[in-house]
């Protein structure tokens, strides 16, 4: 084998302002495929990622939620851990840009371009100041008149209702979205870094221009960028108190605007991993044979092919070998939307018990090398999983693996398998294309030809029947070499999906009773003997009621993790002993049916299973916050030993729990508990 390869890879690093939404999951899941094909080829991979905590926005919502900012991006770190292992992403670290590492790395690499590269300048700029907050307000914190059409409210930039663009300072009665002060113009210095310095322009245009670098269509941006009229401008990096993030030297009050410091963040979490790891980052680092790769979206393309290598470049670090570009995701055709309701909620996703390699396997069936949006499709996505990975590959298993158990102990009959079977040289054939395929993130492409090789493994099981040959106990040795054959088929299938499989493939390899499998396993079959374990059901069909489910309004339980407003904590309770508590018969319970209650505007009538064979009629004080058709179905907690209690409207046989705030001001809302998934009927909670 040639020598493993040295890779540092990256995905963009989140804004540490709320929990993960299904764009980033897209985006991880291509990098983490990318990086489990390299791996399982021997290279040394190392893939980080971290939380981008800095900036005014994230400061200005730390401030309306009565956090630091601190306190605020750890929040939003503490639900990162969850959905990354639910998908089964392997970053091998995540940080935070506000991490120590990044604190000195920035200011080391701000001092290179000043005093080595002579890269900074400064200049005095009039900027919107609120006298109010007392601060400067970038564009999209002033908000007036539209100077075209007049429209009120409208942002420092464009015109919702006319299109109009202008720049904040044409806006007419101008205010500070912030304070509704009236915003005054106030001079600043601000630092630059100069891009539009000769040198700067020669050496982007020889990074961005190379041979077999950028995709076609992002080099293709990058020269409309770099031999546009207007050239390059230099490039505003700096931003004045109060801002969260990372002083300037030897400039007092002024702040590395966000995107300065945020690719830096690559360096620092590998660093920090590094440390804690006992590696040496300089000597990574310094090596020239180490290559890095960053998998980004379409809308940070500038960031990170222009201002992101020349700041490396410059400051005599090592530049990345590559920029990977992915489209978007859309769902159904629609743009993907932030707010409840639309799009697909990854929490959600794995909430109602979807198997999160069905996704995995949709997005690679969909993902290219190309800059192309990419749909999430319902109906296509079940049909897709559905008969791909169920009908066509798992199905292998199972109708080779019970013959060789049942009938032969277990034992694989192999002596022919080893070369010159034109059956398993077809499939071993598709090696050197299909591992091309991975390496250039043709996913869909490599997914399309393994497919075809499983279309070619099942006509061969229609061809041989092992079923029939099993009829006749003449033919015994022959529906060992099939069934043999057919599971080794599957082994080689199994490694073709692996990448994007990993889970699947770990069950496969238990089944099989052999070790991770590797790409150089390709060529070395099941030994003649080798002894498998019994089937077990690997991959279910994907049913439309978990589409249902998936598509619903996402109940408060499985709202992404923004960092919650505080509500003001209510006094705690006295103290009790273990024995109190165990008093209360805590249950899970299914709530069968929901229906309001005729003359209540607060009640509602909930039918549960608590697994005692027969339902509990409860009434339960949750009608602002609750349609019937969003409870039933769903499992919650209730308090199952209460006294039955006579009601105006029936007897209550028991108590569902909610969560309220102690202030109804600050959130009116009511949440029902609703247990992990699981979790089943009748199960007490304690
Ligand atoms: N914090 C910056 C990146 C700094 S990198 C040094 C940022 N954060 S982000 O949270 O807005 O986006 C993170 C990544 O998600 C980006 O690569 C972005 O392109 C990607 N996506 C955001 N929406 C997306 C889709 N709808 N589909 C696919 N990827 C999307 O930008
Ligand atoms: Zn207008």
């Amino acid at each position: 084998m040639s020598t493993p390869r040295k890779l540092f890879v990256t995905t963009a690093l989140p804004y540490a302002n709320a929990g993960f939404h299904i764009g980033h999951i897209m985006e991880y899941i291509q990098a983490d495929i990318w990086v489990r094909f390299q791996r399982m080829q021997g290279n040394e991979v190392h893939f980080v990622c971290a939380d981008d905590a800095h900036g005014a926005p994230i400061m200005i919502a730390a401030d309306k939620a009565g956090l630091t900012p601190q306190e605020f991006v750890a929040r939003i770190a503490a639900g990162r851990k969850q959905p990354l292992d639910g998908f089964h992403i392997a970053f091998d670290n995540w940080h935070s840009t506000d991490g120590a590492e990044n604190h000195e790395l920035s200011k080391e690499i701000y001092r290179r371009l000043r005093d080595d590269a002579k890269l900074i300048t400064t200049k005095t700029i009039e900027q919107f100041f609120d006298p109010v907050k007392n601060m400067f307000l970038a564009d999209r914190y002033i908000k007036g008149e539209c100077p075209k059409c007049g429209a009120k409210d409208q942002y420092g930039d464009s015109c919702e209702v006319c299109g109009a663009v202008y720049a904040p300072t044409e806006l007419k009665n101008p205010y500070s979205a912030l304070s509704g002060a009236t915003p005054v113009m106030k001079s600043s210095e601000h630092y630059f870094f100069k891009l539009s310095d000769p040198k700067c322009v020669s050496f982007l245009r020889e990074w961005a221009m190379a041979d077999n670098r950028l995709q076609p269509e992002v080099s293709n941006k990058a020269k409309e960028w770099l031999e546009g009229d207007s050239g390059l401008g230099d490039w505003d990096i700096s931003r004045d108190a109060p801002y969260f993030g990372i002083e300037i030297p030897d400039a007092p009050g002024k702040y590395f605007y966000v995107w300065l410091d945020a690719p830096i963040g690559y360096l620092a979490s590998l660093k920090n991993y590094f440390a804690k790891t006992g590696r040496d980052y300089d000597a990574f680092m310094a090596d020239a044979s180490t290559e890095q790769y960053h998998f980004i979206g379409k809308d940070i393309t500038y960031f990170h092919t222009l201002f992101w290598p020349a700041m490396l470049h410059f400051s005599g670090m090592k530049v990345p070998n590559n920029v990977y570009v992915h489209g978007f995701i859309t769902v159904s055709g629609e743009k993907m939307s932030k707010s409840r309701g639309t799009g697909i909620s990854p929490l959600r996703y794995l909430e109602v018990g979807m198997n999160p390699e069905w996704l995995r396997y949709y997005i690679a069936a969909k993902l290219s090398a190309k800059v192309e949006d990419v749909d999430f499709n319902p109906e296509d996505f079940m049909l897709r999983v559905n008969s791909d990975l169920v009908g066509k590959y798992v199905n292998i298993a199972s109708r080779a693996s019970g013959f060789i158990v049942k009938k032969f102990a277990g034992k694989v009959a192999t002596e022919w398998a080893v070369t010159g079977d034109a059956f398993l040289d077809t499939l071993r054939g598709a090696a050197p294309e299909i591992r091309a395929l991975y390496d250039q993130r043709e996913f869909g492409k490599a997914l399309r030809m393994t497919m075809e090789l499983a279309d070619h493994v099942n006509a061969y099981v229609d061809a041989n029947k092992p079923w029939e040959l099993a009829k006749d106990s003449a033919k015994e040795a022959l529906l060992q070499e099939v069934c043999s054959r057919l599971l080794e088929a599957f082994r080689i299938l199994t490694i073709y999906l692996k990448p994007v499989l990993p889970a699947l493939a770990a069950q496969v390899e238990a089944q099989l009773n052999l070790k991770p499998l590797q790409w150089a396993d390709i060529v070395t079959p099941l030994a003649h003997g080798h002894h498998i374990n019994p089937y077990a059901h690997l991959m279910t069909r994907i049913e439309p009621t978990m589409l249902d489910a998936l598509f619903e309004p996402a109940p408060a339980a499985s709202e992404a993790p923004a960092a919650e407003a505080a509500v003001g904590i209510e006094e705690l309770a006295p103290e009790i002993k273990i024995d109190d508590f165990s008093k209360i018969d805590l249950r899970i319970a299914k709530i069968v049916n929901c229906e309001h209650v005729d003359g209540s505007d607060k009640l509602l009538r909930l039918t549960l299973d608590v697994g005692e064979g027969r339902t509990r009629n409860v009434f339960s004080g949750i009608k602002s916050a609750y349609k019937p058709e969003d409870l039933i179905g769903k499992l919650t907690v209730m308090v199952a030993n209460l006294a039955p209690r006579k009601m105006k409207f029936g007897i209550s046989e028991g108590m569902v729990l909610a969560a309220s705030a102690a202030d109804e001001k600050a959130d009116p809302g009511l949440y029902v508990l609703n247990p992990w998934p699981g979790a089943k009927p009748g199960m007490r909670v304690r």
